[in-house]
């Protein structure tokens, strides 16, 4: 194929806005709202945020530029697409095929959460919460006739002491790099195998590297029980002064909450441990997807996308609004946007740089099959930019989604990925009858905010066999959906301990699912990303560039330039070389 011959045929978008709309569906997904509001609670918050808007704007704008560009002047999806630039074989083509993988196994673990989504939409329909939380309330009154007041008084202090223990301890904790921890770790197990304990101590600590990080840990440990005491005298005595119904109310509550939180982390255990459940959720998202890619990028993807996004868009509104009137609201709105650096620590902000790529969907050719699908030689910054405006402001609406919830119903905004499926669920039980409907209309936005990603990977896949092998639409959807549910067989029997592969987390340390997700997380997409930004910045052909760049400003065309040739290959280099464990960036810095 000659770099300039059209291919007439070829499916197109119907309008300028309804490639945007796909696009932002592709980009706003699972990563928006279960992915970053959690790396955001670990990560402390504000500066957290501020550092992920920096990665976004210098180098995940410009590689999704980079990535339509490539997509719209080659016609083709990333495999094609550089023979397409070139005019003859490349091995440039190795970016489309890597990309071809990677949406592979991205999806086949992105269809198991999107099938929990549904799972938790179901369930609040039928408002799973409810039981739980009547259950909770007999056993926490079943607590309160039979245990001594004392013992409730301890109860109390202990739960209000750790509660407010939490935020000090994690920040004296964070000045411990890790090696200074996993050195401590092997020292305690080593100790505790030990007969002898006082002498296996003196022996150890002969090694000066040891010695060292044993001190550093033991002095956290100190800190962090001083703080504890202080903290308890004070909540003890305001706990003594509570009169008995106060006190039996709050011990009533404080009870009633463990046994929700319990049974709602037993109600997302039994199905991350059921394979057969996951499977069967996948599977069925998986038809959906399926539906929706083979229907064609116009009458399918671009009108499935052209319902579900300003639906989604208003479910978040509406859940937002219902979070400011929340009191947890103001505390939500500080974490997320005031920057305190004793917050983070380094390692934060390159996880900041490796989710900006996931969040964009860059780094595996997903905008670049969208950008082929558009003739438009004009508009390219603009589009970007709502792109990834929309992106980000979804990203951000769902923390202040997510957190005045969690903060008002006694939840941390550092629970991990169990936010969304038990911290969630535990404010909605806690809320009571529009609990229910807010629940529904979470879970059922998690879905639809997959739905519209998952057909974007999904897309990626099967135009390969459309473009490359002259597949009809249907066949290369149904083919590329049923080959990635049977890779998804061992990500939704990952925790289940029947599964076949029970070995794999023994033996490589991650779950099946986390090793999938690390892989194509952490490694394809930024590796992708890097050799995108090379591409457009050194290797494409400039005359093929300035004719998509024609109606940009030049000094935002050089900005852009520099950017794609350095700043971002840069960064995305020290990432990965964090990641080889050439260097901690923790320790340097
Ligand atoms: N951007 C999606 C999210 O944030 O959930 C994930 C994703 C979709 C990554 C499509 C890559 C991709 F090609």
């Amino acid at each position: 194929m000659s770099e300039l011959t059209p291919q007439t045929d070829r499916a197109q978008w119907k309008s300028r806005f309804g490639f945007i709309l796909a696009a932002a569906g592709s980009a706003v997904g699972l990563g928006n709202i279960w992915k970053f509001p959690y790396i955001t609670g670990q990560n402390g918050g504000g500066l957290f945020v501020l550092i992920y808007l920096a990665c976004i704007v210098l180098i995940g704008l410009p590689i999704m530029m980079a990535e339509i560009m490539i997509g719209r002047a080659g016609q083709r999806q990333p495999v094609g697409a550089f023979e397409s630039i070139h005019g003859r074989k490349t091995a440039w083509s190795g970016i489309g095929w890597m990309g071809v993988v990677a949406g592979f196994i991205i999806l086949s673990f992105y269809i198991v959460v999107a099938g929990w989504s549904m799972d938790y939409t179901l369930k609040s329909i039928v408002n799973f919460t409810k039981p739980i939380e009547s259950k909770a309330a007999t056993e926490a009154e079943v607590y309160i006739a039979t245990t001594s007041i004392s013992d409730m008084k301890l109860f109390l202090v202990n739960k209000e002491t750790d509660r407010q223990l939490h935020p000090r301890k994690t920040l004296l904790e964070s000045r411990l790099t890790k090696s200074q921890k996993e050195n401590y770790e092997r020292f305690r197990t080593a100790i505790e195998k030990a007969e002898d304990q006082d002498q296996a101590r003196l022996r150890l600590l002969k090694d000066e590297e040891l010695k060292s990080s044993v001190e550093a840990v033991e002095k956290v440990e100190q800190q962090v029980a001083k703080a504890r005491l202080e903290i308890a005298g004070s909540v003890q005595t305001k706990i003594n002064s509570l009169s008995a119904t106060d006190l039996l109310a709050q011990v009533k509550l404080s009870k009633r909450r463990d046994l929700v939180f319990e049974k709602m982390t037993g109600t997302f255990v039994n199905l991350l441990t059921n394979g057969w459940h996951s499977l069967m959720w996948a599977a069925l998202f998986m038809m959906v997807a399926i539906g929706v890619v083979a229907g064609g990028v116009a009458a399918g993807i671009e009108r499935a996308c052209r319902f579900l996004m300003p639906t989604l868009i208003a479910l978040i509104g509406m859940m937002v609004l219902y979070g400011a009137f929340q009191p947890g609201f103001g505390a939500a709105v500080s974490f997320v946007f005031s920057p305190d650096p004793s917050r983070l620590k380094a390692s934060g902000v390159l996880e900041a740089l490796g989710h900006a790529f996931f969040t964009l969907s860059l780094g595996m050719g997903a905008m670049m099959t969208y950008g082929s699908y558009q003739s438009s030689k004009t508009g390219l910054l603009q589009e970007s930019v709502m792109i990834t405006l929309l992106d980000t402001a979804i990203a951000l609406l769902a923390c202040l989604m997510i957190f005045p919830i969690t903060f008002s119903y006694g939840q941390e905004p550092t629970a991990g990925p169990g936010l969304v499926f038990m911290s969630m669920p535990l404010a909605f039980a806690e809320i009571g009858r529009t609990g229910m409907l807010l629940s529904m209309a979470f879970f059922g936005l998690l879905f639809f905010a997959a739905l519209t990603s998952a057909i974007s990977l999904l897309e990626v896949v099967a135009s390969y066999l459309i473009d490359q092998k002259n597949w009809s639409r249907a066949k290369a959807a149904v083919t590329t959906g049923l080959l990635t549910l049977v890779v998804a067989v061992p990500t939704a029997f990952s925790s289940d301990s029947t599964s076949v592969l029970s070995n794999w987390e023994g033996d490589y340390g991650l779950n099946f699912f986390d090793t999938m997700d690390h892989l194509a997380s952490n490694w394809m997409l930024p590796l992708g990303g890097l050799f995108i930004a090379i591409y457009a910045g050194w290797v494409m052909p400039r005359r093929l560039q300035e004719a998509e760049v024609e109606d940009m400003p030049a000094w935002i065309f050089q900005v852009w330039l520099v950017l794609v040739r350095v700043v971002a290959p840069a960064l995305v280099i020290i990432v990965l070389m964090q990641k080889v464990g050439i260097f901690d960036i923790d320790e340097w810095l």
